[in-house]
């Protein structure tokens, strides 16, 4: 039997801090109201000319790093984006360029939100068939680029960077299973409109609906491998607002300080809003070998999905 486990993880950051007092010069703001409403303090957001694939490129050579592999040992790169460089070539095809490795398959993922719990899951389905043996699976995203910044109503909520994992081949088990949903049925709620480039988002919302899916799916996934909640060391939620995460982490019975928590420097990521906290959470010794991990998101489709790993 063949199981994926994650090797590493990496992430990457742009310097510059957007902070909630920044904002209040920008737009009709207040930093108590975007920490009450969504636990965010600041965020981080691209430098002029820097690129997503930058992002992925620094979060990609970490993960590599800590996962005591090459680039050469790469048998396919998945990056999870709603915000590449260009639509054509991927994200995952110019880091192949990057790191100077050829032949090796490479596409991006667009599942908003939920691209890199998509990608995790496409790609522990793919070890455990037994095509693959290691691939990257990266969440990088620069949602800066694509936000109406006299809107107040999104423009505080997101920020930038990447994440990264390397998802190895292994007879024990780490990915223990992962569960990927869509209905397109709320796409008006939160939607990206092409001709004024810009998020639009009916926060409230897609709120009511993010706190309903979310506890559903951590009930499914539990269920699915006969566990009792108990059983979660760590949730690591996607980033979006502290609200939603903590309303998740009540459903589990999770103390507070068992959340891995970002938003507050990150803000909204997208994509790369869980490899992220992932890679903090590991990095930040809270997160050891062996412990049990229930990874959520939400995002717009509306996607949604969990992965449950040993790490
Ligand atoms: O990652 C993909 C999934 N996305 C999410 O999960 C996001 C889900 N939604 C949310 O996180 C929250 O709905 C928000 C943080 C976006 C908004 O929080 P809320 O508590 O739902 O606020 P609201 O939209 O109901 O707005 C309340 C008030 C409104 O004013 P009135 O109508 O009560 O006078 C808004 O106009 O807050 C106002 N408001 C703001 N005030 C100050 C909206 N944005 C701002 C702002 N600063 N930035």
């Amino acid at each position: 039997m063949v199981y994926s486990r994650i090797a590493g993880t990496g992430s990457f950051l742009p310097e510059k801090v957007l902070t909630n007092a920044d904002l209040e010069k920008m737009v009709d703001t207040s930093d108590a109201w975007i920490q009450e409403r969504t636990g965010i303090r600041e965020r981080r957001i691209v430098a002029d000319g820097e690129t997503t694939t930058d992002l992925a490129a620094g979060a990609l050579e970490n993960a590599l790093a800590a996962a005591g592999r090459s680039a050469s040992d790469l048998d396919l790169i998945i990056v999870a984006t709603c915000t590449p460089d260009s639509l054509f070539p991927s994200t995952a095809v110019r880091l192949q360029r990057r790191f100077g490795i050829s032949t090796l398959p490479g596409l991006d993922l667009n599942a908003a939100c939920s691209g890199f719990i998509y990608g995790l899951s496409i790609a522990d389905n793919m070890i455990r068939a037994g095509s693959n043996r290691c691939i990257a699976v990266i969440g990088a995203e620069r949602m800066s680029t694509i936000l109406d910044w006299n809107d107040r109503g999104t423009c505080v909520l997101f920020g930038d960077g990447a994440g990264a994992v390397i998802l190895e081949a292994a007879e024990t088990q780490g990915v223990i299973s992962t569960h990927i949903h869509a209905d397109g049925k709320h796409e008006d709620l939160l939607y990206h409109d092409m001709a004024q480039n810009a998020v639009i988002m009916q926060g409230n919302e897609v709120f009511k609906v993010a706190v309903r899916t979310l506890e559903r799916i951590v009930d499914q996934t539990l269920d699915a491998n006969g566990l009792e909640k108990t059983a979660v060391d760590w949730l690591i939620p996607h980033q979006a607002n502290l609200r939603i995460m903590l309303a998740t982490a009540r459903r589990l019975g999770l103390a507070e300080d068992r959340v891995i928590v970002t938003v507050d420097t990150h803000g909204n990521t997208s994509a790369a809003s869980i490899p992220l906290a992932l890679d903090h959470g590991v990095r930040s010794g809270a997160i050891q070998r062996g412990e049990t991990l229930l990874m959520e998101s939400f995002g717009a489709g509306f996607t949604w999905g969990s992965a449950l790993v040993k790490y």
